[in-house]
């Protein structure tokens, strides 16, 4: 029967249980099951998910703790999008119906206007050690400076060797002053490149290594009064906020091609709403927020495929929104002289290889997909399909209406919902080939279709 949905309910609260981590997975799933009404049902329902490849599987099981199942998320393809005069077909993993349609939509509509150019502005990744320290800051300045930084360098070879073979390793390390901030609050300031990794390994074991150099080098000295030598470390930890990590993509053509085909408006009424649309997001926040999110949807999508950190990347980017003291769009647009140039800056820290970039069967299709690209090169692909998604976005809105192309994405979703048959679906899909979709208007068609009044009379 339609939407009625064949449903486990728990029946017993979950009660504590220690030691589950080091329990079999089976013995984890049938501990969670015997919590359901339905524990032979529960339990068919996550071995369902399973993947057939035992070895497949295994790694699976081996990513996080306590796997007991898969989660799948819908793998899409962009493709046509011509980045730097190069063709890719871009990987996206997303559950929101509309995301890759807008994707390809922006691609095919830059393909004929020469495509989106990309510039790497800088590629620097920061960490810090985190301290404490009650004593004079001159001389621990002095001390840094004239004794301890060289070390930092000369003991943390072991680790950085195969990082420096790559081109990579530490930049710098300054001693930062924060006391006017916190008390006795001081950092070890690291910069490192970390060239087709993302780094936070490499970065981490760094730091942790400077912290213990750091910490001995200052009790070994007779300079330190005992209270300097109590110097604390708090922590020591790469930071998400890169903006040191930065890319640029733009798009750009004459005003007069961006008028629409089917000319349902003109260039100019076009251009002057999407730079309205522009500023509304760089001065009001409740906008940027919408705005960034609808970037992110296209950033995260091909983070998530190729096996990236979208946590990292998400929380990266929207401080980067906030640096002037504002939470801002990360997209800008001008005109001159008759050129229309649509632009995003954003600091993108990702890596193709490393963390389970060799390991995830799809995020290896993903790249070999897009031609095993390197650290940069992803950068470039990523940002541009923010910018694509953000084009894609406000092109909607100041045109036709976000929910026209959203609603029809969507429909397929309310039908699945009404478990709608074949035929359902294709007489409602064909009413709405010239129609914006609206949940009631479907809810009706399908009504109509199975000769009731309200879905309730289906239950
Ligand atoms: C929806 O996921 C994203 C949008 O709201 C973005 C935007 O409004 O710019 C369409």
């Amino acid at each position: 029967m339609a939407i009625e949905k064949k449903r486990n309910p728990l029946v017993k609260d979950m009660e504590s249980i220690s030691g589950f981590s080091k329990l079999s997975k089976e013995a984890k799933m049938e501990w969670l099951c015997g919590h359901f009404e339905n524990p032979e049902s529960a339990y068919e329902m996550l071995s369902s998910y399973w993947h057939n490849d035992k070895a497949v599987q295994k790694l699976h099981d081996e990513f996080i703790e306590n796997t007991i199942s898969n989660y799948y998320m819908p793998f899409g393809v962009a493709p046509n999008f011509l980045i730097n005069n190069k063709m890719y077909t871009v990987p996206m993993a997303i559950e929101e119906s509309s995301v890759v349609a807008a994707a390809a939509k922006a691609a095919n509509f830059w393909l004929n206007r020469g495509g989106f150019k990309t510039t790497i502005i800088s590629t620097t990744k920061i960490g810090h050690v985190h301290f404490a320290y009650w004593g004079d800051y001159e001389k621990l300045l002095n001390f840094f400076e004239g004794h301890v930084k060289a070390l930092l360098f000369s003991e943390a070879e072991d680790l950085t060797r195969n990082m420096r073979a790559r081109g990579g390793g530490i930049k710098d390390i300054q001693l930062i002053n924060k006391t006017d901030e916190e008390p006795n609050y001081y950092q070890l300031y690291a910069t490192f490149e970390t060239c087709d990794s993302m780094g936070a390994n490499f970065i981490n074991s760094c730091l942790e290594q400077f912290s213990r150099t750091f910490k001995r080098e200052i009790e070994n000295s007779d300079l330190f009064t005992e209270r300097e030598k109590e110097l604390q470390v708090i922590m020591c930890i790469l930071s998400n906020y890169t903006p040191e990590c930065l890319i640029r993509a733009e798009v750009s053509c004459k005003v007069e091609d961006l008028e629409d085909e089917k000319k349902e408006y003109t260039w100019q009424e076009f251009v002057d709403k999407f730079e309205k649309a522009v500023h509304i997001a760089r001065i009001e926040p409740y906008r940027a927020t919408t705005h960034n999110k609808g970037i992110m949807n296209g950033i995260d999508s091909v983070v998530i495929a190729t096996g990236n950190d979208f946590r990292a990347v998400e929380a990266c980017a929207h401080t980067y929104a906030a640096k002037s003291g504002r939470y801002r769009s990360l997209t800008d647009v001008k005109v001159e002289n008759g050129v229309f140039t649509f632009w995003i800056e954003v600091p993108l820290s990702l890596g193709t290889v490393g963390g389970i970039t060799s390991l995830h069967p799809m995020v290896r299709f993903a790249l070999e997909m897009l031609g095993h690209p390197g650290a940069q090169e992803l950068m470039a692909i990523t940002a541009v399909v923010g910018l694509a998604q953000n084009f894609s976005a406000l092109r909607s809105l100041v045109t036709s209406g976000i929910q026209k192309g959203h609603m029809k994405m969507h429909l397929l979703n309310i039908l699945n919902q009404l478990e709608a048959t074949d035929e359902e679906r294709k007489s409602i899909v064909k009413y709405f080939e010239h129609d914006t979709v609206t949940h009631a208007k479907v809810i009706e068609l399908f009504c109509e279709l199975r000769g009731v009044k309200s879905l309730a009379e289906l239950k």
